[in-house]
């Protein structure tokens, strides 16, 4: 089959499509045929040789996948050959085919085609995940996402406006915070000009935090926070080493955490998908929220995909199709 690795660490014209051999379905497994995948700032950094992949994790890049089920693995149930379906995985989704661990597929939610599709698992998963499972963010609390015209951004600023979240959100443009006030946020802030911690102290802080910039933020984050707030750093586009102030946490009793999807272990990815397919995929079948594709071009474009990325020109998820699209798309 053809894939994408990095065979050595570069700039993003050191992607190379390659020829590699079939991927196996183990026990417990699902070999998904590809049909689109989509980028993510983690395989930015793999390329570079910053982000190893997990032991036992392919070294193609490509944490997520729409497609159709090619063949099962000894013991899987629930599935059959042909269904379509999306994926969150630990790598190998730049590929026409990739074996996943059976509990990492998810259904294709109604009326999406599978480029839409392949623009879900990873933005889905990290968000109910850390948003909703670890700080339990709840209806008419404040949340504050940054990064608000990224992947991620798009997804969190919608499935918290559907739940019924008050939502604040920064991004570096005026065409960005106009794209995020159509999806939902209530107030938007320009982070090239204005103070997340002054906006969102006049409006009695942030319950919870998305934060994707680490270091950078980590003290005005904690500003930024209203007593008992959760601040969940996600992304270190910022840097990761801060200083802390322990002592406002303390007088706020307020938590921070850091979480990398990737790592955790295949139970835990299974039982957050499992919770994707159940909370969040009606809400994107019902129109609430919505999958945002700033492009689709094809596998053996991701050297421009990557350039894209890196140079913050997109608005939601960059996907790479295989060509094995079908009627489907
Ligand atoms: N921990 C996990 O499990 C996990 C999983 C998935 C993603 N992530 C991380 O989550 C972050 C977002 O991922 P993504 O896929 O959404 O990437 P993305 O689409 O590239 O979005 C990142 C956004 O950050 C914005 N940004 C840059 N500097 C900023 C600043 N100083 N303040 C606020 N926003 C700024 C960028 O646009 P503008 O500056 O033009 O507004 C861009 O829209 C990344 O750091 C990624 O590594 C983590």
């Amino acid at each position: 089959m053809r894939a994408v690795i990095a065979p050595e660490p570069g700039g993003p014209d050191a992607l190379t499509v390659v020829e590699v051999d079939d991927p196996e379905p183990g026990p417990g497994e699902v070999l998904v045929r590809v049909a689109a995948t989509a980028v993510n700032r983690a395989d930015t950094l793999q390329r570079q040789g910053h982000y190893r992949p997990p032991p036992g994790a392919s070294e193609v890049l490509g944490l997520e996948c729409s497609g159709t089920v090619a063949a099962l693995g000894e013991g899987v149930t629930g599935w059959s050959v042909g269904d379509e379906v999306c994926a969150l995985l630990s790598g190998g989704g730049y590929a026409e085919l990739v074996a996943v661990p059976a509990g990492q597929l998810m259904p294709v939610p109604d009326d999406l085609d599978l480029v839409q599709a392949g623009s879900l698992p990873e933005v889905a998963c990290t968000v109910w995940s850390n948003v909703f499972m670890i700080a339990g963010l709840q209806p008419g609390e404040r949340l504050l996402v940054h990064g608000g015209a990224g992947g991620i951004g798009t997804f969190a600023i919608q499935l918290a406006h559907a739940l019924g979240a008050t939502v604040f959100t920064t991004a570096g443009s005026a065409e960005k915070l106009a794209v995020c006030a159509d999806l939902g946020a209530d107030v938007t802030i320009n982070y090239r000009e204005q103070d997340f911690v002054e906006v969102l102290g006049e409006a009695g802080g942030a319950d919870v935090i998305l934060d994707n910039m680490g270091a950078k933020y980590l003290p005005r984050n904690v500003d930024a926070l209203a007593t008992e707030g959760r601040l969940v750093v996600i992304g270190l586009q910022g840097g990761t080493k801060g200083e802390l102030d322990l002592g406002k946490l303390l007088r706020k009793r307020a938590a921070v955490i850091a979480t990398a999807l990737r790592a955790r272990p295949t139970a835990e990815k299974a039982a957050i998908a499992a919770a994707v397919a159940e909370h969040v995929w009606p809400l994107v079948a019902d129109g609430r929220v919505r999958p945002v594709v700033h492009t689709a071009m094809p596998l053996d474009r991701a050297p421009e995909a990557h350039r894209l990325m890196e140079e913050s020109g997109h608005v939601g998820k960059i996907v790479l199709t295989t060509g094995a699209l079908g009627a489907a798309s």
